[in-house]
């Protein structure tokens, strides 16, 4: 009897406390199911507000910003998991991914992530963590930049490492050819599903010439431009992306809307107008993946459904949960010391 009051004052005192800690409904910690959209539901209950809001205005600055933090999650997702690994600047014994092939000159829209640690530090110290702050931004792009939403399940945690050679080998290139780039997906959990709605993405924002210049020249070898790549418009590429120089001139990946996340990337590959090697692959070497890039370019809904489906599914992959692996970080670019 006086077993179960003890218990229950403690069980009482517990909800007294409970705005004071951030917790997940569930209990298990092996794999995204640990995630929880009410995490900071009672800790911090603007998080998801002060997020949306600075992303807001970055967005109304610039709106490419939104394709940018979009893309970080990925970069993100894709190395030891959604940790915000990627975030870390090098310092001691942490080689910066930043560095790496697929993010140097080319990642961009910490700034902005900075902006929000800020804010939620001010709010809710050591609270939020930054790899949940970047599965928000992502979101929350994808929403002002015409997209869809979806629910972001959170209580990722920060890494205390990073993985330069992950970032380089893990991240697909644009030039791998697409069972490379299906592998690497497939090494995350991710189909061919996720796959054509996840390369969506690039219905906005920006590459440089140098990401796709091989297709121009000299796809295979042979001195020839790509035979999957549209002529006329590969004449109009070759104007302000050299054999030499010019490699960080930028293109539109949707040069149809290319602020606008819609489906007109499908439409596009289907006109052999795709812009990067791994985008029209989707479209040439897979009757699955043609399948699936001729649905999204009739059904901008079916797209949009299955994008936000294979986001939340990114986003789950490897999160650090519970309270021993991983840490809140109080600065985005360092671990705590
Ligand atoms: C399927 C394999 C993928 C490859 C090979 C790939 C490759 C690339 C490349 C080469 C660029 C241009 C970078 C530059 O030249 O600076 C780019 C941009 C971009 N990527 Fe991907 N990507 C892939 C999948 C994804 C996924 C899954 C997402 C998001 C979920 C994504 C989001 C973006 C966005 C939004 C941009 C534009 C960024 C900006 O303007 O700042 N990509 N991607
Ligand atoms: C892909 O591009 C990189 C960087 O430009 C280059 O070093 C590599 O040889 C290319 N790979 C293939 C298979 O063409
Ligand atoms: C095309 O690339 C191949 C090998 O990558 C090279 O041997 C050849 O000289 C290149 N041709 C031209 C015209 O650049």
């Amino acid at each position: 009897m006086s077993n179960q009051f003890t218990r229950f004052f403690i069980f009482l005192s517990l909800l007294a406390f409970a705005p004071s800690f951030c917790f997940s409904s569930k209990s298990s910690s092996t794999n995204g199911g640990s995630l929880s959209p009410h995490f900071y539901d009672h800790c911090c209950p603007k998080a998801q507000e002060i997020v949306k809001s600075i992303v807001a205005k970055a967005v109304a600055k610039e709106a490419r910003m939104a394709a940018s933090l979009l893309r970080l999650h990925f970069h993100d997702c894709f190395v030891q998991g959604c940790d915000a690994s990627l975030l870390l600047d090098s310092s001691g014994s942490i080689v910066s991914e930043k560095g790496s092939n697929p993010n140097r000159n080319s990642v961009r829209g910490f700034n902005v992530l900075d902006q929000i640690k800020s804010a939620l530090e001010k709010e809710c110290p050591h609270t939020v963590s930054c790899a949940d702050i970047v599965a928000l931004a992502a979101r929350d792009s994808t929403v002002l930049a015409g997209g869809p939403s979806w629910v972001v399940p959170l209580g990722r945690r920060d890494s205390r490492t990073a993985s330069l050679s992950g970032s380089n080998n893990d991240i697909p290139a644009p030039n791998n050819t697409f069972q490379t780039i299906l592998t690497k997906f497939r090494r995350q959990g991710l189909n061919h599903v996720d796959l054509v709605a996840l390369s969506g993405s690039h219905t906005i924002g920006n590459s440089r010439c140098t990401s796709f210049r091989q297709r121009l020249y000299n796809q295979s070898g042979n001195g020839q431009p790509d035979n999957t790549l549209d002529a006329s418009y590969a004449a109009q590429l070759r104007r302000r992306c050299p054999r030499s120089g010019g490699d960080q001139n930028l293109f539109f990946l949707d040069f149809v809307s290319p602020t606008k996340f819609d489906n007109s990337y499908y439409k596009n590959l289907l006109a052999f107008k795709g812009l990067l090697s791994s985008d029209q692959s989707l479209l040439t070497k897979s009757q699955t993946t043609m399948k699936l890039v001729k649905q999204y370019a009739e059904n901008s809904k079916l797209f949009m459904e299955q994008f936000a489906q294979s986001m939340v599914k990114m986003g789950n992959i490897s999160p650090l949960t519970g309270t021993s692996r991983g840490e809140i970080r109080k600065n985005c670019r360092k671990i705590n010391s």
